[in-house]
Formats: C-alpha cells, structure tokens, sequence
C-alpha cells in the first residue's frame, strides 16, 4: 500500500524541498514508484524540476471528492522520470488556504484527497510544505504515515524542531494522529568526519542528539553547493554528480524509508 511522506518543519530555507526531490529520485533508484506534491505556494518543487506551475494541488484541494474531479485532479500530474510523478503548484494554493479555513475542512482533509491516488503500485507519495504553521501544512502533516523533519544544525533551527515536535504531539493527543516521526534530517552540514566542523553545527548536532532519542536522528546532509548548482540545471544530483557525498547521503535515507514501517 502507498505510504505517505510528508517533509515539513515551520521555518524556512532548511532543505525540505531539496530533500524531498532527492528522497523522491532515490526510492525511484530502489524501484519504487513516487508521487511528489507540491503544497508550497512558493512552488519550488515545481520549478526545481523545470515543469510549469500549475493550479493542479489547489485543485487537490479545493475541488471534492467525486469521480469527476478525481479524474481531473489525476489528470494534472506530471511525469518527471522514470517512477517519479509531480502534483505541480502555483500560488493559487495561497487561496486553497483561505478556503479550507473558511469551509471548515477537517484535520483530515489532505490526507482524503489524497486518497484517490493510493494504489497498490504507486510506494510512496512524498509531500513538500511550506515554510509555516499554515492549515494545509497542519493536515499535511497529518496526512503522513512518516514525518521527516529536515533541520540546518543552528541553535535557531533546533529550535524549530522543538516547535515541529509540539505540534506532532498536539496532533497525536488532540486529532489521534496515526503517524509518526520518521526522523530528523540534519541538513547543509558543513565538514563531514574528515573536514573541520564549525562549531555551531557541531553544537546543534550534539543538542539534536542529547534530546532526542538515538533512532529519530536521519543521516547527516552534507553541505555541499552542487546541490544548488545542480538545481539550477533542473536536475538532481544523482544526474549532475551521482558520487557526491549529498547523494549517498539522500540513497541511505532512502533505504531507511524502504524499511520504515
Ligand atoms: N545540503 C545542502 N548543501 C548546500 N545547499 C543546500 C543543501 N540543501 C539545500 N540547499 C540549498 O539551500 C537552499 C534552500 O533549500 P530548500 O529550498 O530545499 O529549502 P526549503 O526548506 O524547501 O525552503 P523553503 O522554506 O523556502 O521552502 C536552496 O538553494 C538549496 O539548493
Ligand atoms: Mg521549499
């Protein structure tokens, strides 16, 4: 059965696209068939893979739940590679927002618009937020069978995870969640074993493991600028540099999610 990913934390610029584009081509490599969604109206999952933003997520959203917009909404995704799909964005989902406050929708919405795509060979559909507390963020989260938490190993950024964790045992006490915490991915990691660490990163990185417990910390993402070359090339790195640490980095989250439960 499909599992559902959501990539969320409330602060912005931490990798959560990068890292859902990357998790995405990754399980593809696995031989696992992937849907991205783009629920960010800044729509960069969409634009980091060249494709043309488009209201096909606000329509997700907005639109109900029968036969005729299901096979709308189905007919908007966008191939990407072989075994990766794309739901495209635009900032129409600004408006999806306001409207699903103003009509009430329940924590559980995303979670049943997206269940006109569960099938049993489609692995896994991979979620990208945005950078907020919003209330298509909020039901995102809940949508997922597996959170990951991308971070930048900052006192700042750590923080925020303090705040995502909040929020994910408000949802589990309050709207009986039934996902859980994959992990958080420590992200743009500068000096990996061999080069020096700043302090900083390795300061966060000793806090994120003292308070949290040993199986929630995600492999270390490297800080490496390919991943933001290769971005503007509309490509992953497992296309512009396959070898690069970044990449073997986001392979081993893979494998972590292909065995998750
Ligand atoms: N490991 C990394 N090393 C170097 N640059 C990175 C890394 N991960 C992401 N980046 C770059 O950092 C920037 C922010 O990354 P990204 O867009 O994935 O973050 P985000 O959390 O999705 O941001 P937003 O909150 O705006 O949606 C991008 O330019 C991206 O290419
Ligand atoms: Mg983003």
């Amino acid at each position: 059965m499909t599992q559902i990913i959501t990539i969320s934390n409330h602060k912005g610029g931490v990798g959560k696209t990068t890292s859902a584009a990357h998790l995405a081509q990754a399980l593809a490599d696995l031989g696992r068939n992937v849907l991205l969604v783009d629920f960010d109206p800044q729509a960069n999952l969409t634009v980091l893979f060249g494709v043309s933003r488009s209201d096909a997520a606000s329509y997700l959203l907005t639109l109900g739940l029968g036969a005729a917009e299901t096979s709308l909404v189905q007919s908007l995704v966008v191939p990407l590679r072989e075994r990766v799909q794309l739901l495209p964005a635009s900032a129409g989902l600004s408006g999806a927002q306001a409207q699903i406050n103003a009509s009430g929708r329940g924590i559980d919405w995303v979670r049943l618009t997206l269940e006109r795509f569960l099938r049993h060979d489609l692995h896994f559909i991979i979620i990208d937020t945005n950078p907020s507390a919003s209330g298509i963020q909020e039901r995102a989260v809940w949508a997922a069978d597996l959170l990951i938490i991308p971070s930048q190993a900052e006192a700042l950024s750590v923080s925020g995870v303090g705040s995502m964790m909040k929020m994910t045992r408000t949802l589990s006490e309050q709207h009986n969640w039934p996902g859980r915490v994959l992990g958080i991915l420590p992200t743009m990691v500068r000096g990996d074993g061999t080069a020096f660490m700043p302090r900083e990163h390795r300061a966060a990185l000793e806090e994120m493991r003292a308070s949290l417990r040993d199986d929630l910390l995600l492999p270390v993402v490297p800080d490496r600028a390919a991943l933001k070359e290769c971005a503007g090339k509309s490509q992953t790195l497992f296309e512009f540099d396959a070898e690069n640490p970044a990449a073997l980095c986001y392979r081993q989250l893979a494998k972590i999610v292909r065995s998750a439960k």
